[in-house]
C-alpha cells in the first residue's frame, strides 16, 4: 500500500505527464510545503464521524455505516488556485488535490473535460431561463462512469490488486472493462442477465470476462460483497466505493471551471445509487471551502424512472425511509437500482437544497432523448432522457424558475440504448414533412417523387 507521504520524484512527474493520456498537475501535491502534512488524512464514516485508515474497505466497523475519504482542505488549497488548473492539462486529474490518489497515474484513459454546451434552442422550449448541458456521453466508454472507474482504478492500482470488478446496471460495465485494458488489470463484471446486447458486447470488446446474473441489481451487488471477501478483488463499486465515488466530484469541478468559476440556481442529475447526486454537491462544497467559487444555494433536483423510483417515491410522500423497489420495470436499465446505497442522502440534499427529486414515465424518458438529440444534437442514453424530462417536470412545478440558470447532467450515450429512442412512437413509416423512418423505396427518382410528392 503506498503511503501518503510519498511524493514522486521529479523523474517520475514528468514521466506522468509525457506518457499519460489524460495529464496530470506539473507537480506532485501531496505534503507539499512546510513538511510531510497529509493531503489525504484517511477515510472517516459519513455517519458516526469515527476515523479509518486508508484502504480498501468501504463500511463503518463501529455503526456500519458508508465510509469516506476525508481530506485536509487547507493541504488542498496551497496548490488548487484557478491559475494552476488553468495550466494543467484537460481531463479529471487538473483537480488532483481533492481526488484521493497519491499522484495522477501515468497510464488511463483521457476522461473529463467534457463539453459543457448551452442549449440555446432546448432550454426556450423547455422554459428555461438559461440551460446547460454537460455532456459525458463523450467520454472514452461513452458514459460519466469513466470518472468514477478512473479514480478507483488508480486506487486499484495503488493498493496492488490484479484484478478490477464491478456489479452493473450497464454503463459501468464497459467503463470498468475498458480501464482495465488501459491498466493491465484482468476484469470481472457482473450484470443483469437481461442487460441491453450493447452493453454487454461493449464490455466483451475490451476483453473482460462479462458475468450475467439471473437476478435484479441489487442481487447482484450482495453477491458482489461476497465475491470481493473471497476472491480479493477490487469491486470499483463495493469496496473501492469510497474512492469510485470521489471521481464523479469531477463533474462539480468541471461545471464550476466552465462557467468561469460560477455557480448555477440549478443542477438536474440522475440517480440510480445516488452516489453521482450526493457527490456533485460534496464536489461544490469543497469548490466553496477553497475558495475556488463564491458560495450560492444551489438547488438540486434528482431524475428517476417512474418504474424504478425508490428516492423520489420518498421524497414525494415527505417520508423519511426509502422504501425499496424489489422489481424494477422501466426501460432506463442503467437507473434500475431498487435499494439505492447513498438513497437517504440523496433524499436530504434534495429537500435541504429545496430542488426535488422527480419520477419520469417511460414515454416522457423516450420522447425526451429525441427532444435533446434533435434540438440540440446530443444523443442521450436513457439516464439523460430522465433527466431532460426532470427539467420539463421541476420547471412545470416551479421548483425551477423562468430566470434560473440550470445545468443538467447527460451522463450516458444514446448509442449505448438503442432501442429506447423508438419507444412510444407509433409503428408506421414517416411521411415526407415529418422526422421518422420512411418507408423502404425503390433506387428510381420517379419512385423517390411519389413517395415525397404522394404523401402530400
Ligand atoms: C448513464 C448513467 N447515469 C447515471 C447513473 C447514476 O449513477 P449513481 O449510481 O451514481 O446514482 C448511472 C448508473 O449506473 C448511469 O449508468
Ligand atoms: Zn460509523
Amino acid at each position: 500500500m503506498t503511503t501518503e507521504t510519498a511524493t514522486p520524484t521529479a523523474t517520475e512527474t514528468t514521466g506522468a505527464r509525457s506518457m499519460m493520456a489524460a495529464g496530470a498537475p506539473a507537480t506532485a501535491v501531496t505534503g507539499t510545503g512546510d513538511g510531510p502534512r497529509a493531503r489525504i488524512l484517511g477515510l472517516r464514516c459519513r455517519n458516526c464521524r469515527r476515523p479509518e485508515p486508508l484502504g480498501p474497505s468501504y463500511v463503518c466497523p463501529a455503526c456500519f455505516g458508508p465510509l469516506e475519504v476525508d481530506y485536509d482542505l487547507a493541504v488542498a488549497a496551497r496548490t488548487l488556485t484557478r491559475e494552476a488548473v488553468a495550466a494543467r492539462p484537460q481531463g479529471i486529474w487538473r483537480y488532483l488535490e481533492l481526488l484521493p490518489v497519491d499522484a495522477a497515474p501515468r497510464r488511463g484513459l483521457a476522461v473529463g473535460s467534457t463539453p459543457l454546451v448551452e442549449a440555446t434552442r432546448l432550454g426556450p422550449e423547455l422554459g428555461v431561463g438559461r440551460l446547460w448541458l454537460k455532456d459525458d456521453t463523450r467520454n472514452p466508454t461513452l458514459s460519466f462512469k469513466d470518472r468514477p472507474v478512473a479514480v478507483a482504478a488508480a486506487r486499484a492500482v495503488e493498493f496492488g490488486f490484479e484484478v478490477l470488478a464491478c456489479a452493473s446496471t450497464g454503463n459501468l460495465a464497459g467503463a470498468v472493462a475498458a480501464a482495465a485494458a488501459a491498466l493491465g488489470l484482468r476484469a470481472y463484471v457482473f450484470v443483469p442477465a437481461d442487460l441491453e446486447p450493447a452493453k454487454v458486447d461493449h464490455a466483451l470488446a475490451y476483453g473482460a470476462t462479462v458475468v450475467p446474473i439471473e437476478g435484479t441489481y441489487d442481487e447482484i451487488n450482495r453477491l458482489s460483497l461476497e465475491v470481493a471477501d473471497e476472491e480479493g478483488w477490487a469491486f470499483v463499486n463495493v469496496n473501492l466505493r469510497p474512492y469510485y465515488a470521489e471521481g464523479s466530484k469531477t463533474l462539480a469541478f468541471e461545471i464550476a471551471e466552465g462557467l468561469g468559476w460560477r455557480l448555477p440556481d440549478v443542477i438536474v442529475a440522475p440517480i440510480a445509487s445516488g452516489a453521482l447526486f450526493t457527490k456533485v454537491a460534496r464536489g461544490i462544497d469543497e469548490l466553496v471551502a477553497l475558495g475556488l467559487v463564491e458560495a450560492r444555494a444551489v438547488r438540486f433536483v434528482g431524475a428517476q424512472p417512474a418504474g424504478c423510483a425508490p428516492v423520489a417515491s420518498a421524497f414525494g410522500a415527505g417520508a423519511d425511509v426509502i422504501a425499496p423497489v424489489r422489481t424494477p420495470e422501466t426501460i432506463v436499465r442503467s437507473l434500475a437500482i431498487g435499494s439505492p446505497a447513498d438513497g437517504l442522502y440523496a433524499l436530504e440534499l434534495a429537500r435541504a437544497s429545496r430542488g426535488s427529486i422527480e419520477a419520469v414515465p417511460d414515454e416522457a424518458t423516450a420522447a425526451a432523448i429525441r427532444r435533446l438529440a434533435a434540438s440540440e444534437g446530443i444523443f442521450a442514453e436513457t439516464a439523460g432522457g430522465v433527466t431532460i424530462a426532470a427539467v420539463e417536470q421541476a420547471r412545470r412545478s416551479g421548483v425551477i424558475g423562468p430566470d434560473d440558470e440550470v445545468v443538467a447532467l447527460v451522463t450516458g450515450n444514446g448509442v449505448k440504448t438503442p432501442d429506447a429512442r423508438l419507444f412510444g412512437l407509433e409503428a408506421r413509416p414517416a411521411g415526407p414533412d415529418e422526422p421518422g423512418l420512411a418507408p423502404p423505396i425503390r433506387p428510381s427518382y420517379a419512385a423517390f417523387e411519389a413517395w415525397y410528392r404522394g404523401g402530400r
